[in-house]
This record gives C-alpha cells, sequence and structure tokens, in this order.
C-alpha cells in the first residue's frame, strides 16, 4: 500500500508504533504481564513448531480461504478485541474495522472500546463480532449485549481469562492507566510525542471530548479521566458458568468464549451450548504462569474440534505463526497486537497494510509448503 513501502514486516510497524505513541501506551499495547516471562515463552514455543513441506507441488492456485461458523472468509484472521484502541489513533476502532471490512474478516469490537459498536457498524461496513467483559451489575450486562446484537454483532465472544485485573508494574511506573490521570510524567510523554498529541488527543479534545468507553452506560459514563461513579459497571470478579447459562439463553447468535486453556473447560463450554472457543492465553497479558496456547490446543482440537469451532490466538507477528496455528488445528487465528501496531502508524490503511502482509507472508508460507488450501498445512 502507497505510504508504507518502509514497513516490510509487523515488527517494522511496532518500531514505527513505538515512535508514534506515548511511552505509556506503547507499553500498555505492547508488553506483557509481572516479569513477562509468557510474552517470551509464546514467542520461543511459535518458533518451536515446524511444518512439513512437501515438494514437487503445482501451488499456482494456493489461498488461504477459510469458513469460520459457516460463513466464507479469504483468510483465517479475525481482528482481536482490543481495549482502547480508539486511543491508538482517532476514531481507531472504526480504523479497525474497515480494514477488516477491506480484507474480509470480521472485526471483534471490545466492549472497552472508545466508539460504540452502533458508530463502527454504521460507517464501516465490516462484519462485527461483539467482546464482552461482564459487569458486577448483571442487568445492565444483558442490556449492553441486547445493543450489540441490535447494531448486528454476528457472534458474542465471552472473555473468561480475566477474573480480576492482571499485574503490570511498567504501567504503574510510565504513569499509563485507565481512568487516564494528570501528571507530571504523562505530561511529558505526550508533549514528547507530538503526532499523537495533535492527531489523536487534541483531535478528541476539539471534537468529542476526553476519549470514553462507549459502551458503559450514560449514567456511569464517565471521562477515562475521572475515577469510574459506580462500581456497577466495574469488571464482576464472580463470574462462572452460571452467566454462560444466561448468556446463551439471551443471545441468539454465535457464543464463544476466549481465554480457554484445558481440555476440561472446553467440554464444560460445549456442554453449555457454546459454539466455539478462542484458546488463548490473551497475548500473555494477564496470567504470567499460563501454558501458551499452543501447548493447549492439539488436546483441545482432539476432545471437542468436531463439535465446536476452536480458534487460537496469541504471538502472531507472521504468516508462519497463522500456519503454525492452522497446523495445531485451529479454524481462525485472532490478531491483536500486529493490526494495533498498524493503526497506531496509520489508521485503517495502516492495519489494512498489516493484514496484507501477514497474508502475503502466509501465502509464500503456503506455497513453499506445497500446502494449496490452509488444511494442506501440516507438522513436520
Ligand atoms: C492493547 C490490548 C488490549 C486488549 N484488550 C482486550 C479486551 O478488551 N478484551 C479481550 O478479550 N482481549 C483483549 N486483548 C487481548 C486480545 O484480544 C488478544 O487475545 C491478544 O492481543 C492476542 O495476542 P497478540 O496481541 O499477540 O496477537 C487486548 C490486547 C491488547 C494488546
Amino acid at each position: 500500500m502507497a505510504g508504507f513501502t518502509h514497513i516490510r514486516h509487523v515488527e517494522d510497524a511496532r518500531q514505527a508504533a513505538r515512535r508514534r505513541l506515548p511511552r505509556g501506551l506503547f507499553e500498555y499495547i505492547d508488553r506483557g504481564a509481572e516479569d513477562e516471562v509468557s510474552i517470551a515463552g509464546n514467542r520461543a514455543k511459535l518458533d518451536a513448531i515446524e511444518l512439513a513441506p512437501s515438494v514437487l507441488i503445482d501451488v499456482t492456485r494456493r489461498g488461504a480461504a477459510a469458513e469460520i461458523f459457516g460463513v466464507g472468509q479469504p483468510s483465517p484472521l479475525i481482528i482481536a478485541p482490543t481495549a482502547v484502541a480508539g486511543l491508538v489513533w482517532h476514531d481507531g476502532e472504526i480504523a479497525l474495522a474497515r480494514a477488516a471490512a477491506r480484507s474480509g474478516i470480521p472485526f471483534c469490537v471490545s466492549t472497552q472500546s472508545i466508539t460504540s459498536i452502533e458508530r463502527i457498524a454504521a460507517e464501516s461496513g465490516a462484519r462485527l463480532w461483539f467482546q464482552l467483559y461482564v459487569w458486577k451489575n448483571r442487568e445492565r450486562t444483558l442490556a449492553l449485549i441486547d445493543r450489540a446484537a441490535k447494531a448486528g454483532a454476528e457472534a458474542l465472544v465471552l472473555t473468561v481469562d480475566t477474573a480480576v485485573g492482571p499485574t503490570r508494574e511498567y504501567n504503574l511506573r510510565n504513569g499509563f492507566g485507565i481512568p487516564l490521570k494528570a501528571s507530571w510524567r504523562a505530561g511529558i510523554d505526550v508533549v514528547r510525542h507530538p503526532r499523537w498529541a495533535v492527531g489523536v488527543m487534541l483531535r478528541a479534545l476539539t471534537t468529542s471530548g476526553v476519549p470514553t468507553y462507549a459502551h458503559y452506560p450514560d449514567e456511569f459514563r464517565t471521562r477515562l479521566g475521572r475515577a469510574a461513579l459506580s462500581t456497577e459497571v466495574d469488571l464482576a470478579p464472580d463470574v462462572t458458568w452460571n452467566d454462560v447459562r444466561l448468556l446463551r439463553e439471551r443471545w441468539k447468535g454465535k457464543l464463544i468464549l476466549k481465554g480457554i486453556l484445558t481440555v476440561a473447560d472446553a467440554k464444560t463450554a460445549l456442554s453449555h451450548g457454546v459454539d466455539g472457543i478462542v484458546v488463548s492465553n490473551h497475548g500473555a497479558r494477564n496470567l504470567d504462569c499460563a501454558p501458551g496456547p499452543t501447548d493447549m490446543l492439539p488436546a483441545i482440537v482432539a476432545a471437542v474440534g468436531d463439535r465446536m469451532e476452536i480458534l487460537a490466538d496469541s504471538g502472531v507477528r507472521r504468516g508462519a505463526d497463522i500456519a503454525r496455528f492452522i497446523a495445531l488445528g485451529a479454524k481462525g487465528v485472532m490478531i491483536g497486537r500486529a493490526t494495533l501496531y498498524g493503526v497506531a502508524i496509520g489508521g485503517a490503511d495502516g492495519a489494512g497494510h498489516v493484514l496484507d502482509i501477514l497474508h502475503q507472508q502466509l501465502s509464500a508460507t503456503m506455497g513453499l509448503l506445497g500446502a494449496n488450501r490452509l488444511g494442506d498445512i501440516r507438522l513436520a
């Protein structure tokens, strides 16, 4: 894509995003939790997976087309839900959704999005999924999913790996937190990143005001800069399978649990009428002693893969990583940070460029593997 010729792989986009964003915001996106053991673990585990090349195969007509929940799409990708994507670029969630629409893949809107699902739907034309964090007030939570259904969300993605807030000491040190807090350190960080300060923060302040969580009920909608007005919309630490039952009764579309890492939980999800799961350790952002999704995927696929859709994420930085997840049995792969780096450097075009790179790399990997379809990709 014109304008991004210097961005040749995801790491280039990451470095460009690092230069553009305030350090606190960049670290919030980029880093892990506690000692960041599992962020390195995800990388090492992906790198250790070797795929089996078959030679002397005509790969002229190869393609990465996938079918997820019976809907065809040109690649097995879904843009993962990421809180506050609207802080990395003006209307960042709309930009991500437009990039997804152009690539023919779904965009999953986060509960903690800065832009409402209604606006994202109206201004992107993308296929939308909606990610849910359950609030303490369950009635309000159900009202939120009704709102997502009305806006056309095809799937509800209940995130189940965030029962409590993770420990990220670097964000305490660098001054970034939600709600945003004014501090000398944060102020200097913003001033040192003028393109972001003008293009995102000033633009927000002069149009819609201080960015807020768009899905929070009006009466509790706080500016990110102020403390929450009510604990009703705090994330609930007592979410159980009973909530899955409630959601299954209420939600007519596909129901997905994101953050499953054991066979036992995958089976329980199946018995609750869940349609799909995302085998994920949340991009190594939460539990720092979690296994990698690549460790758990084969056993989960063997146990329930014929009865529910198995998706995966955490750590994709190259097309080969997508191929690795597919070889382990995933039907679809979510992309979190990679497209966030892209949107941070160039809105929808930047995110689209990163998707194109991943797609080209996947196509090259498939060609070298002698794989004409995703189903031909095999472990070595
Ligand atoms: C900045 C950021 C915010 C995120 N916010 C959410 C969220 O609101 N809900 C959720 O389920 N997952 C969230 N995630 C996790 C992603 O959905 C996804 O699981 C993870 O990023 C995948 O790993 P990757 O970034 O290595 O691709 C977030 C990830 C990042 C990087």
